[in-house]
């Protein structure tokens, strides 16, 4: 069967997300193929429909997953009961032909006429439906979107299983009850996606920078267990609020979760010792980055900064080795800055040892960025793991 998934706006990372999601549902990731550069197309005999949608479920970074159309007339010919709500979108890298597409509309409503079958045509705001569009005039369910899938040589068509729950994620962003704006929060898709990139199927991951809490918020949707710390109570106690609002809000149920203060610095032996005896299978954070920037920093502030995060970084990896955690993955931001005379940075090997690996090349051929357009600041994902 094959299936497509539009990628979101971070390539590297979607692309990476969905190979090490897939080889957790007992995938093979080399299924996935480059079709453009909004979609993936998978070409597996294990993926059916119930499937893709469960995966394509778990995501943060893909916009739609949906099932290729061999035929269009035999597609038209499926069996509706009532009205048939119908979208098209163009997910190409063509101009985007409105003739056509006007055109082939009219020719859907003309078939669906013929058969005495009513049909309403829901016309995209830009060049596809928006996730509202499909979701409010519930398209998947009463009737179809088919989506035009285009690359420089092909044309595909693709009908969609299951579009991205942006109201969700939005929801959590901005209705959570505390939020630290000052601190800097992450995008909840990008807290999914770092979850997601750790490969465990279950048990527990633990947020030594928790903040607000948003990864820890994301990590409870996935179903895994969370610890959840920071040097700031404050942050401690916004997380605690933030999970007891998931699971008032119906987002989650039965989970296990824990939060404390933890300062990775000056750690506390007896917190060194309870996590001793804590099974813990991923570390996943963002760490400190200094207050939030809005113009160019200098080189020297631009080194101040890296300092601090290298710093927090050894601090954490002594917390790691001091507990005996091993086989353990960590998924880490890096942040670059950027300056009058470029961006800096720093390796990742300035921190880790050898006994992590980094496996970022073998999911993605693009390095792991989250970047907004023109910030002055980039995070540079890695996916490490500790044998
Ligand atoms: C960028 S924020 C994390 C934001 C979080 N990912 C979110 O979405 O809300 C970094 C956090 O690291 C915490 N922090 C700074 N230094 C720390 C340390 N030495 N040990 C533990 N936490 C620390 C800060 O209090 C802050 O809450």
């Amino acid at each position: 069967m094959q299936y497509f998934f539009q990628l979101g706006n971070f390539k590297g990372l979607s692309q990476a997300e969905l190979s090490i999601v897939f080889e957790g549902f007992g995938l093979n990731k080399d299924s996935i193929k480059n079709f453009s550069e909004k979609i993936l197309l998978v070409d597996s005999k294990e993926l059916n429909d119930n499937l893709a949608i469960r995966i394509f479920n778990r995501l943060g970074g893909f916009i739609r997953v949906g099932k290729m159309v061999q035929n269009l007339e035999d597609f038209l010919e499926d069996e509706y009961s009532g009205k048939v709500i119908f979208g098209l979108s163009y997910i190409g890298e063509k101009r985007f032909d409105t003739d056509k597409f006007s055109s082939l509309a009219s020719q859907i409503k003309k078939h669906f006429k013929a058969k005495d079958i009513g049909s309403r045509f829901i016309l995209p705001k830009k060049t596809e439906l928006n996730a509202a569009q499909v979701t409010k005039n519930s398209i998947i369910e009463k009737g179809f979107e088919l989506c035009v899938i285009e690359n420089s040589n092909e044309q595909l068509y693709g009908r969609t299983l299951a579009i991205q729950d942006i109201d969700g994620f939005s929801y959590r962003d901005y209705n959570k009850p505390s939020a630290n704006t000052k601190m800097g929060m992450l995008p909840p898709k990008l807290a999914r996606i770092m979850c997601n990139l750790t490969g465990i199927k279950e048990g527990t991951i633990w947020d030594p920078f928790c903040g607000s809490g948003t990864i820890p918020m994301e990590a409870c949707m996935l179903g895994y267990n969370v610890l959840a710390s920071d040097s700031d109570i404050e942050a401690v106690k916004a997380t605690d609020e933030n999970i007891v609002w998931l699971s008032e809000s119906g987002f989650i149920s039965d989970i296990l979760y824990e939060t404390f203060e933890f300062n990775v610095k000056r750690p506390r032996g007896d917190v060194l010792r309870k996590l001793k005896h804590t099974e813990l299978d991923a570390v996943v954070f963002e760490p400190y980055m200094g207050p939030p920037q809005t113009k160019l920093v200098s080189e020297s502030q631009a080194k101040v900064l890296l300092d601090d995060v290298k710093s927090l970084y050894k601090s954490l990896i002594f917390v790691l080795e001091e507990t005996g955690k091993r086989h353990i993955k960590m998924i880490a931001i890096i942040p670059s800055y950027k300056t009058a005379t470029g961006w800096k940075t720093f390796g990742i090997n300035e921190v880790f040892s050898k006994r992590w690996k980094v496996l970022n090349k073998s999911y993605s051929r693009e390095d792991l960025k989250w970047e907004r357009n023109n910030s002055i600041i980039c995070r540079n994902i890695f996916i490490l793991d500790r044998n």
